[in-house]
């Protein structure tokens, strides 16, 4: 019999892409939503996905939704309370957005470890997989303290680090800066047209030489079915491409034959862009992996399996029709 995986976060962008995959390899998945009957959802039920309601918020739905799972793979998602509040909390100070972020971040991810490991006495679960991200006031050594999204994360890592029973089952999958980012980030973290020219601008902190981890989000699939396969308790760094902003930009103009440019900004520059802590905590997740990168303890993809493909920029680039963006860049 197949053997069932069970995906909190199947309606974005990471859940949708580990549903997918597993789905194509034959597993039965189970996606969880706040919402069956919402557009997403009926997507995913079309392609033979089973679709369950439960909430973060709600322990009980989540035991429901987990029991029975082989495998369970969860994502949190930082951005919904973050926004929700930003426009009266960043009032307050540049601090309580992010703060008030992070404590719900935490509260959901340890709310998902609970159940999990509730879920865990039936004796099923053979792999529970967090997406999470290291702790970049730790990485940059106290530098950098506005990037609560990845804090928050390691928070949780941490918290299921302490559920011995559960950990042995586990392991992390850190997931690199989205190559999506050039479009779905707007003028907080995307590029934009150029004013009266035709060139594409990225404006970014951080060395022009420094290398990050792109992750083209649809390769999510790929990193969870490496988790599954290898040994627990494994912090694997999704990556599909390590690049620097300019090469991904000159391979982006070679496919598009839109000329673009990337800028080098500054922390304080995007705070004034986007004051109360929204252009910091964009802008030092981008310094400190410039500077200080994500951590020597992170495993690769290819240490999991040498053979193992994921999508080069090229070929995600190719892949996308990039006219909706130009005409709204
Ligand atoms: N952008 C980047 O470069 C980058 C890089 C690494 C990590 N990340 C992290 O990625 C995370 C977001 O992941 P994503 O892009 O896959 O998300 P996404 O596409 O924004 O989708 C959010 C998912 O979370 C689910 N969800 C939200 N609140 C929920 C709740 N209370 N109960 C149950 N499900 C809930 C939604 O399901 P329903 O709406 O269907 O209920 C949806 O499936 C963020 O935390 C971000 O920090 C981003």
């Amino acid at each position: 019999m197949a053997k069932t995986i069970t995906v909190l976060g199947a309606t974005g962008n990471q859940g949708g892409a580990v549903a997918s995959f597993f789905k194509a390899q034959g597993w039965t998945v189970r996606g969880i939503s706040r919402s069956a009957s919402s557009a997403s959802s009926k997507t995913l039920i079309s392609k033979g996905i089973s679709v369950v309601e439960a909430d973060v918020d709600d322990f009980p739905t989540l035991i429901s939704a987990f029991s029975g799972a082989h495998v369970i793979f969860a994502v949190t998602d930082f951005w919904a309370p973050f926004f929700e509040t930003y426009p009266t909390l960043s009032k307050v100070s540049d601090r309580t957005t992010g703060e008030h972020a992070l404590a719900v971040e935490v509260r959901r991810g340890k709310t998902i470890v609970d159940a999990a490991t509730k879920v865990l006495e039936e004796g099923n679960l053979e792999r529970f997989v967090f997406s999470t991200l290291p702790s970049f006031k730790d990485q940059s050594g106290g530098k950098y303290t506005y990037a609560y999204h990845f804090d928050a994360k390691a928070l949780v890592s941490e918290y299921l680090k302490e559920q011995k029973a559960l950990w042995e089952k586990s392991s992390l999958l850190n997931m690199g800066f989205y190559a999506t980012n050039l479009v779905t980030m707007g003028s907080v973290m995307g590029a934009n047209k150029e004013p009266n020219g035709n060139r594409i601008i990225w404006r970014r902190t951080g060395r022009n030489e420094a290398v990050h981890p792109f992750v083209v989000p649809n390769d999510t699939g790929i990193f969870v079915d490496l988790l599954v396969r290898s040994p627990p308790k494994q912090d694997l760094l999704g990556v599909s491409e390590m690049a620097t902003y300019a090469t991904f930009m000159s391979i982006w103009s070679e496919v598009t034959g839109v000329p673009s440019e990337v800028e080098q900004g500054t922390e304080d520059e995007a705070d004034k862009a986007h004051p109360g802590g929204l252009g910091r905590e964009a802008a030092e997740s981008t310094s400190t992996s410039a500077e200080f990168g994500w951590g020597k303890h992170l495993v690769l993809p290819k240490d999991l399996d040498p053979n193992v493909k994921t999508t080069s920029l090229r070929g995600y680039f190719e892949s996308e029709d990039w006219r909706p963006f130009l005409e709204d860049a």
